[in-house]
């Protein structure tokens, strides 16, 4: 490249200006050196050291079967000169023919030259019908592949277009003229103002701060040829920073709540007690989920911290002996379950310390110093507060919880739940099933079903199933219902206080979104970083 910068320099400097880069060395010709000669010139233009004007061209050049025939002869010349002449030999049969020259040339061929009147048939065989024959379609290739063009004009060009031999090609030439900066000589131009280029100043009013042997500390930005910065440039592809497919689900989710009014629950404490993931949500310290084979426990530290001494009282009481319309569940209370510290089993954790503190005010407690009670309080419903102290809250949260599960494609030890409540007075599930299909509604899932389902925190329970047209069936994609009020009423909540719930999978969606058929193609370290990489945005 570097010399091919220099032949052209060259060329301006004895003949003043280039006027058809074509000309400038033997291969020029060549459309594909222009290509290169593009290259040397902007490299050249950058530093104004000439500037060039381009021009378009549109040549030939030969197809493979072009080439062929260039070299070869067409197909009925091939098939002429393989016959004898009449009476010179004994006539070749087609068979033979094609033997010698082959199938396909000698199938084409001999249609061309019967019709072109240079063979004739001689009994089974075929003969030559004259002495001499001029192969026009060889001739124009030859001149095809030499000049890129024909002497005959375009109507001949169309017909070996037509045939297939050759095609249109592109080309660019160009004219080029000395710039501003014209030089024989090459410079490597800077890239960077650099500190030594600038205090070549200090240097000459004090010479014993310049180190000896320092050519840099020269004034040398007074002479420096900058190079010019190329905004057309492509840049380096940024190999890192992309998001994980399970990111993007879950901003599109974050926004849909986002939209809706609902605000953010802090999630960041993967650590629970079994109070707050289990006792505060009424599920029976003898429930299967609540044992090891379900549920990671901690064996550091031992023990959780207590909780607020009122309400886990409350909650003892409601689990032991009953309350609040319920008569509980009337087996014996475990201080050390309630203490024992674990991997949140779901986030449905995270929402029992929200609602906790949404009931604050409605315990007749005031927010100390740096404490807030009003997280996704329904922004103009706060003047709504009643003398119970209560306002209505919309709340979610998208983060991981874990399972002791055995892992298999569709299992992992940890995933993501999307969780969410809604706190208001005479909530129903009407109001639960609207939401829900709003909610699907805008992530562009509008058949949904539900189905009555158990869980120990809600009554009604529902899980939701969405129809997938892709795998053509209905798949469960969450589960919810209306927070109980063995949950709520310790809490402080007053009875017409309603609040629903649910949690849906965050990678369920994101598998079905991406055709993922196995999990650990989405989470882990057999995930192919192309598909991070790749992976579009979707909008569900
Ligand atoms: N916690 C439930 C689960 O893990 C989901 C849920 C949340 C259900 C809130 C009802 C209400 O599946």
């Amino acid at each position: 490249a570097e010399s091919l910068q220099q032949l052209i320099l060259d060329h301006l400097d004895t003949h003043g200006s280039l006027s058809d880069s074509r000309n400038l060395t033997s291969a020029a010709t060549d459309p594909d050196a222009q290509i290169s000669i593009l290259g040397a010139l902007n490299s050249l233009l950058s530093r104004e050291m000439i500037h060039y004007e381009s021009h378009e061209t549109l040549s030939h050049v030969l197809t493979p079967e072009g080439i062929q025939i260039a070299l070869q002869g067409s197909h009925e010349a091939r098939v002429w000169a393989a016959l004898p002449t009449k009476g010179a030999g004994s006539p070749i049969t087609p068979a033979v023919l094609k033997k010698t020259i082959g199938d396909e040339a000698a199938k084409v061929g001999q249609g061309r030259a019967f019709k072109n009147g240079w063979i004739a048939k001689d009994g089974d065989g075929l003969v030559k019908a004259v002495s001499s024959i001029e192969d026009t379609t060889q001739r124009e290739l030859r001149e095809v592949e030499s000049t890129g063009t024909l002497f005959a004009g375009e109507k001949s060009l169309a017909d070996l277009r037509k045939r297939k031999l050759a095609v249109q090609k592109r080309g660019q030439w160009f004219t080029v003229h000395k710039g501003p900066n014209f030089s024989t000589s090459i410079a490597k131009p800077e890239t960077d103002l650099t500190v030594d280029m600038l205090t070549s100043c200090v240097c000459s009013f004090f010479p014993y701060l310049k180190p000896p042997d320092s050519p840099s500390y020269s004034g040398a930005w007074k002479s420096a040829q900058f190079k010019k910065y190329n905004f057309e440039a492509e840049g380096i592809y940024p190999n890192g920073g992309a998001l994980h497919p399970l990111l993007k689900v879950r901003e599109e989710m974050r926004n849909i709540f986002l939209e809706m009014g609902f605000a953010e629950m802090p999630t960041s404490s993967f650590v629970e007690s079994g109070f707050w993931c289990f006792d505060a949500l009424f599920v029976p310290q003898q429930h299967p989920a609540r044992e090891l084979q379900d549920t990671f426990y901690l064996s550091d530290p031992v023990k959780s911290l207590s909780p607020p001494r009122d309400y886990y009282e409350r909650i003892s009481r409601v689990h032991e002996h009953g309350g609040y319309g319920s008569v509980g569940y009337r087996a014996p209370w475990s201080d050390a379950e309630s203490h024992k510290l674990l991997l949140r089993t779901h986030t449905t954790a995270s929402s029992a310390h929200m609602l906790y503190k949404l009931a604050a005010r409605c315990r007749g407690e005031t927010p100390k110093d740096g404490e807030v009670y009003d997280v996704g309080v329904t922004p103009g419903r706060a003047e709504c507060e009643s003398s119970d102290g209560f306002r209505p809250a919309k709340l979610f949260s998208i983060d991981r919880v874990f399972r002791n599960e055995t892992m298999d494609a569709t299992h992992l030890a940890e995933f993501h739940q999307v969780e969410g409540v809604v706190a208001d007075r005479g909530l129903t599930l009407a109001d639960l099933i609207g939401f829900m299909r709003v909610f699907f509604k805008k992530m562009g899932i509008e058949n949904i079903r539900f189905k009555p389902a158990y869980n120990p925190y809600t009554e009604p329970s529902l899980e939701i199933f969405a129809f997938h047209p892709m795998l053509n069936k209905w798949v469960e994609v969450g589960n919810s219902g209306m927070f109980r009020p063995e949950m709520l009423e310790p809490m402080g909540f007053p009875k017409d206080v309603h609040v629903h719930g649910w949690g849906i999978s965050l990678e369920r969606p994101t598998m079905i979104r991406y055709g993922i058929n196995n999990i650990r193609t989405l989470v882990g370290h057999k995930v192919p970083i192309e598909n991070v990489e790749k992976s579009p945005a979707v909008r569900f």
